[in-house]
């Protein structure tokens, strides 16, 4: 559990692939439905990445609106941080793919990788390392193809996610900032959710590429029940850290993964639905970049404004689970919609 001050976003951007894929277009090839679609997860659409579209891609896409939002230029970046699950390549990180595109000097760049909580872990690490006064700015992106891990034959999985990135730039700020964060991991539901092949462990073979054990597994039921808890535990125990409650919350970013889930934990933590950001109906579960891109297109609609307080919070596989509490800085809002 950590306690910072002054160190703020200064920027927000997003990139989403141009395909969409509709709940109608799934009904056509899948035993599924738009209503179950919807009545269960919230989800009415996803952005499906192209044949040559990478996670780097969507990135850098991403973090050149960040930069160009907060007013810096990438040879001023001290820090990139990818937060991902679909890295291009095992090695080298796509953080440095991303740093080489943006022309960002040779500065700190490096992947993580806590899942759909990735965001909410590096926007702990990049601000102590900003606060701990050898890096000055950094830039923090969220960005995945989450459709390259799913088995699109399993209704189960593959209708919940979609592929995007979202970016924010880090730096100094006079007051408030990101206020304090609570991380946190139970290695025992590991199993609950991951990929079983493809890794080192279990390298990709014909066998398991025909298994398809190359895709996702997810025990959709339990990871559903520790998403509700979590969610509202590590919101509310990052507000007390910072000595705020659920009263002081201006507005609600949460990981969008399942609409029911996001309502109960609001419920949980007693929040009005209208103090709580969603935009998974648009862009389903897009993991690592879920946050980032419903924190810029919240700032875009002027649903976050300067000295409000921010709760960002998040929960995947792992399982991992982060929030932060963020009193906004930024200047003014923006218009426009994001990553076009
Ligand atoms: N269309 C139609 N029917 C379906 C579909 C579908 N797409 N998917 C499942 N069903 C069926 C099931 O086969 C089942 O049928 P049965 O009763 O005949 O066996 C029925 O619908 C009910 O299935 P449940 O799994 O009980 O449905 P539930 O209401 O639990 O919703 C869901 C499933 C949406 C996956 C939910 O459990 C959930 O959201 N869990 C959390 C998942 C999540 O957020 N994962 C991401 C974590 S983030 C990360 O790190 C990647």
């Amino acid at each position: 559990m950590t306690e910072l001050s002054s160190v703020g976003i200064l920027g927000t951007g997003s990139k989403v692939p141009d395909n969409v894929v509709t709940n109608f277009d799934l009904e056509k090839r899948l035993d599924t439905s738009d209503e179950w679609i919807r009545t269960r997860t919230g989800i009415r659409a996803r952005r499906i990445a192209s044949e040559n579209e990478a996670t780097s891609d969507l990135a850098i896409a991403a973090a050149r609106i960040a930069l160009a939002d907060a007013q810096a230029d990438a040879s001023d970046l001290d820090l990139i941080i990818v937060c991902t699950l679909t890295p291009d390549y095992f090695m080298p990180a796509t953080a440095v793919l991303v740093q080489e595109a943006l022309g960002a000097g040779s500065c700190a760049a490096f992947d993580l990788n806590a899942a759909c909580s990735g965001f909410c872990y590096a926007l702990d690490v990049a601000s102590h390392m900003i606060a701990g006064g050898a890096y000055r700015s950094a830039l923090v992106i969220g960005a995945e193809v989450m459709s390259r891990t799913v088995d699109w034959q399993d209704r189960s999985t593959c209708v919940l996610f979609g592929d995007a990135a979202g970016a924010v730039v880090l730096g100094p700020v006079a007051r408030g900032g990101v206020l304090g964060s609570v991380l946190g991991a139970d290695g025992r539901g590991a199993s609950l959710l991951y990929i079983p092949a493809g890794g080192f462990k279990e390298p990709l073979t014909t066998e398991a590429m025909a298994a398809k054990r190359n895709c996702m597994s997810m025990n959709g039921r339990e990871v559903y029940r520790f998403a509700v808890q979590v969610m509202a535990d590590a919101s509310a125990s990052a507000l007390k850290r910072c000595g705020l409650t659920s009263a002081d919350v201006s507005l609600f970013v949460p990981h969008q993964a399942n609409i029911r889930i996001i309502e109960s934990a609001a419920k949980r933590l007693g929040l009005p639905f209208e103090k709580i950001f969603v935009n998974l109906d648009k862009y389903g579960n897009t993991s690592a970049a879920s946050i980032p891109l419903a924190l810029d297109e919240a700032v875009r609609e002027g649903r976050i404004n300067e000295g409000d307080i921010v709760v960002t919070v998040g929960f995947g596989a792992g399982l991992t689970w982060g929030a932060n509490v963020i009193e906004w800085n930024a200047r003014g809002s923006k218009s426009g919609v994001p990553g076009e």
